[in-house]
């Protein structure tokens, strides 16, 4: 390995931080060798309990039973807020950085308790009890970390859907868990677009009745459709409600919220955590993976619609009673220098962004940076997938100054939090490795038989023994989350990735084993799109694959196969992009359509995606073997005509 590949701890980095390379190495070995008391002392160290549980660790891996700290009771929002007013009433909890930047405001522990207390009773004037179910489908604003909080006090289990989804989308994740009350907006800012979002939660209420309440935040005070019977202004009840709401007490393993990811076959999965586990294992890699010291400032530029803004932009701070940054805007509005802005203006310590903002960034220059300092800046994280070594590079000597230490932290919406991840004061850094486990985490890797493989190799990711963090279900399908997670490789929960780990028993991970894509850091099944676009009048068939693309990763690629009565055009290749981005929501923009009036088969009629993906990537030098095609003249007209579209 080159030198300059290799970035030891600086010896006062180690000095200074939580964790150096010896406290990791023991504590690991610790945590590994005896998980109970590790998980334990940490719970005791970390969050307070109103009762003491019976057992720490009660799971049985291969038949789906995962529980920590039952019998324990606890309340998240308690552990989040009102346990930290006695010293830090004044304590700045939220800082939200509007899209706008003149219009920034802070929230303290004592204001963000008003305001979620207020809430939580407004939620319990509206009928909601423990365990029902409040869909929360909302733009980046603090609201939403209010939101998330005030369902929790209550024992309601939120489940956030991202803004960038349809009305479609967000229709069939209420259906999926009944959520009786829905809190949203009139509309969000994006850099210079107002996007509507009460018209698409309208526009999803015609077809699922479960929704008895519309909670509307005014944002952009745009003219929006008004049902009386259903819709409150979220200010009017606000105003009136009662600043007083006790913490409803919660099993450990009561569900605190549930989150749509796509899966590579069928609906999106209603992944389930739960209580004390998932909040102690948000805290912990928060305290070590940040290096995090009382009085930094924390800025995850992550949505709350995903996990990502779940664990670190709201329980995994707010549990360590530190400052989290809210983001309202996009990267580069009003200009390319905001984030670098935004880090000066409210003296950003820890810093975790995704390298798709990283890599477009990196696009513009150095210029946008040279106008801020950044050196406020102690830790820049990464996270939604693999960061190529160049984007690294550049983080790190460019944004960093090369005083910052990187952690790339791999994880995933069912690990709760990080699960490979480097330590500030404790691992050497290579660009883009996720480096070592976590405490806790045993990491393995398998062959294709399913055998551990042991030293430097290659092959299929799983973890060992649960953790606190993980996921215990998918929502009301029990049976799908063990045939997911964990009958693939009995005994191992099964990540669906590939990882490679080096001499040094560092782990570099290549990437999905299965049909989902990673398109700027985001999850998408192949197979959702298919279905989508099939539904179109003109599409007989689709196969959708990913390609190599400079900014996001992958990029979307579409083979379509239309039906007999209908000519392609460059029109039809528009309309359907804009179907399926109307369909299943803005973020999902098709990059390249090629016309396939036939597929590659193999003779059994599987369509043979290792071979499209090859077409795709325009990489026809070895395309392997391709005996099992029923028709190999299908497969030659492709290749052909792949020439004719170009790559943007
Ligand atoms: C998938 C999980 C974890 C929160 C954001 C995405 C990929 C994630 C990394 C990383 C390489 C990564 C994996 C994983 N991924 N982080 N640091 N290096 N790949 O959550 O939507 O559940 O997606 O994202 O493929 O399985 P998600």
């Amino acid at each position: 390995m080159e030198p300059t590949d290799y970035y030891p701890v600086p010896h006062a980095v180690a000095k200074h931080a939580n964790l150096d390379a010896n406290d990791y190495q023991q504590l690991y070995q610790y945590s590994i060798t005896h998980p109970e008391q590790f998980w334990e002392e940490q719970a005791k160290a970390r969050l307070s309990f109103s009762k003491s549980w019976d057992t720490v660790h009660n799971s049985n891996l291969s038949q789906g039973k995962i529980r920590w700290f039952e019998g324990a009771q606890l309340n998240i929002a308690y552990n989040c807020i009102d346990r930290h007013l006695k010293k830090h009433a004044d304590k700045v909890a939220f800082i939200f950085e509007h899209n706008d930047p003149t219009q920034s405001y802070s929230l303290t522990y004592q204001q963000l308790h008003e305001q979620v207390c207020k809430l939580a009773n407004v939620l319990k004037a509206y009928g909601i009890e423990k365990g029902d179910r409040v869909c929360i489908y909302l733009p980046m604003i603090a609201e939403a970390a209010i939101a998330m909080l005030a369902c929790a006090r209550i024992g309601a289990i939120h489940s956030v859907v991202f803004g960038g989804f349809s009305a479609d989308a967000l229709a069939n994740r209420i259906d999926d868990c009944q959520a009786k009350v829905m809190i949203t907006s009139d509309g969000g800012y994006r850099g210079n677009k107002i996007t509507p979002v009460k018209a698409n939660v309208d526009k999803a209420l015609q077809h699922t009745s479960y929704i008895k309440h519309v909670i509307v935040i005014e944002v952009t005070k745009t003219p929006i459709d008004w049902n009386s019977e259903r819709d409150i202004w979220y200010h009017h009840v606000m105003e009136k409600a009662n600043n007083d709401c006790p913490c409803e007490p919660m099993q450990a393993e009561d569900p605190l919220f549930i989150l749509y990811t796509s899966g590579s076959t069928g609906k999106p999965k209603g992944v389930l955590h739960t209580s004390a586990g998932y909040l102690l294992y948000a805290a912990t890699t928060f305290d070590y993976t940040f290096d995090y010291h009382e009085g930094d400032i924390f800025w995850c530029t992550a949505d709350i619609g995903w996990i990502t803004g779940h664990s670190y932009c709201v329980y995994g701070p707010l549990a360590n009673g530190a400052t989290s940054v809210l983001f309202g805007g996009t990267p580069d509005y009003p200009d390319y220098s905001r984030f670098w802005q935004v880090i000066d203006k409210h003296q950003v310590n820890l810093f975790y962004t995704a390298p798709t903002a990283i890599r477009s960034l990196m696009r513009q220059g150095n210029a946008p940076l040279q106008t801020t300092s950044r050196q406020s800046l102690r830790i820049l994280g990464s996270v939604g997938e693999p960061i190529n070594p160049e984007a690294w590079h550049w983080y790190y000597h460019h944004v960093g100054q090369e005083r910052c230490r990187v952690v790339d932290t791999w994880w995933q919406t069912e690990t709760g939090g990080h699960l490979l991840t480097p330590l500030p004061g404790a691992t050497p850094l290579k660009p883009g490795c996720a480096t070592q486990p976590f405490l806790g985490i045993q990491p393995a890797i398998l062959d294709t038989d399913g055998n551990e493989c042991q030293g430097a190799c290659e092959g299929i990711l799983v973890i060992k023994q649960d953790w606190p963090g993980m996921l215990r279900s998918i929502w009301q399908n029990h049976q799908r989350f063990i045939d997911t997670y964990l009958a693939p490789y009995k005994g191992y929960y099964f990540t669906g990735d590939g990882a490679k780990r080096d001499q040094d028993g560092d782990y570099w991970i290549t990437g999905r084993m299965d049909d989902i894509l990673n398109v700027s850091g985001h999850r998408f099944s192949t197979a959702e799109i298919e279905s989508t676009l099939v539904k179109h009048p003109a599409v007989a068939e689709a196969a959708i694959v990913g390609y190599p693309h400079d900014t996001k990763g992958q990029g979307i690629y579409a083979y379509i196969t239309l039906m007999n009565n209908t000519q392609p055009s460059d029109d039809l290749k528009k309309q359907l992009i804009s179907y399926v981005r109307q369909k299943m929501g803005p973020i999902y923009g098709i990059d390249l359509i090629q016309w396939a009036p036939n597929l590659p088969k193999t003779r059994s009629g599987k369509i043979m995606r290792r071979l499209l993906r090859k077409i795709a990537a325009n990489k026809l030098d070895n395309l392997g073997d391709t005996s099992t095609l029923a028709d190999s003249d299908a497969l030659n007209n492709l290749i052909e005509d792949r020439q004719n579209i170009e790559t943007p």
